[in-house]
């Protein structure tokens, strides 16, 4: 997830027990410029491995090369990005616009497949809109080109992150296919993942917006407060520890606000979370509510 799945976050997740990693998403174009803040996109920690990196583009080229950087700087898999809704990203003919441009996703599979020596996933939407739901089929050319895996938030570009996830496109996906089929969407909690397991068939689950503030879903358990409390401190800690100063506050606000969530007094305290000017503020004001 973009501004959120980065080294501390994952390395936490991980220690969690969550299975495969993935990183935001990476900028094709901006990553082969050289540009810093994407360069900085690609920082892991080596205890994260096997991680998969994800790209944005939509230039095939573009993207091979991209991929092939990822893979030297050592990246163990390649996620393709057909999903992000942004209109920015979509005006680009990226994320996923690419699910209405098969041609095009077809030249991208193709050449993506060549240059990538890991594993090359990918991961859909369910279409564009409800009248071109359109995943199997993507799913299928996917196939047919050598990618490895499919993960499928079954939304469409027009639902955004709108109305339930409608699963059955992930089983229509896990019909069409016999690569590996990642089921996504609403899963925030263990019975969740064994429903959408038992619904659609997929070969496994991924968890986006039901980590955040709790990666200890990833442990499958109870977990008690006391050891919610360790794993908050560590995430705290790595994030001071391998952060730029400035992105480190960010991130800090971010999750401690997120891990805030649902204790008395937290939406008031917000404000002030946001406001604080460095870390050991933001430690204070939450441990207070903690
Ligand atoms: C803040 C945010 C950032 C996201 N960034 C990405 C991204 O970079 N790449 C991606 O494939 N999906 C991204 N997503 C989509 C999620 O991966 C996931 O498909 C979607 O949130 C549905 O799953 P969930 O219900 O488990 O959150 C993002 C979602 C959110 C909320």
């Amino acid at each position: 997830m973009a501004g959120v799945t980065n080294a501390p976050f994952r390395l936490v997740a991980r220690e969690c027990g969550a299975g495969r990693l993935t990183s935001e998403e990476i900028d094709a174009r901006a990553l082969v410029r050289d540009n810093a803040r994407t360069v900085a996109l690609t920082a892991y920690l080596p205890e994260e491995r096997p991680l998969a990196m994800q790209l944005l583009g939509e230039d095939p080229d573009l993207l091979a090369e991209a991929a092939r950087r990822l893979e030297t700087a050592g990246a163990d898999g390649i996620d393709l990005n057909m999903g992000c809704p942004v209109a920015k990203v979509v005006a680009k003919g990226q994320g996923a616009a690419l699910m209405r441009d098969p041609l095009r996703a077809a030249v991208i599979f193709r050449t993506l497949r060549k240059a990538v020596a890991g594993a090359f996933t990918i991961k859909i939407r369910g279409g564009w809109d409800d009248r071109t739901v359109n995943a199997p089929e993507i799913a299928r050319l996917a196939e047919s080109e050598g990618v490895d895996g499919v993960t499928v938030h079954p939304r469409t570009r027009s639902q955004q992150y709108t109305g339930r996830a409608p699963w059955d496109v992930i089983a229509d996906v896990v019909d069409a296919v016999r690569i590996p089929v990642v089921g996504n969407g609403d899963v925030s909690s263990v019975d969740d993942a064994r429903a959408m397991v038992a619904a659609t068939g997929c070969a496994s689950v991924m968890i986006g917006r039901g980590a955040l503030g709790r990666p200890w879903i990833f442990r499958g358990v109870d977990v008690p407060r006391d050891a919610r409390a360790t794993i908050i401190r560590r995430h705290c800690a790595l994030i001071e520890a391998h952060l730029p100063e400035r992105a480190a506050l960010v991130q800090l606000k971010k999750h401690l606000a997120w891990y805030s969530d649902g204790l008395p007094f937290a939406a008031r305290s917000r404000p002030a979370i946001f406001a604080a000017r460095t870390p050991a503020e933001v430690a204070d004001l939450f441990w207070r509510l903690w």
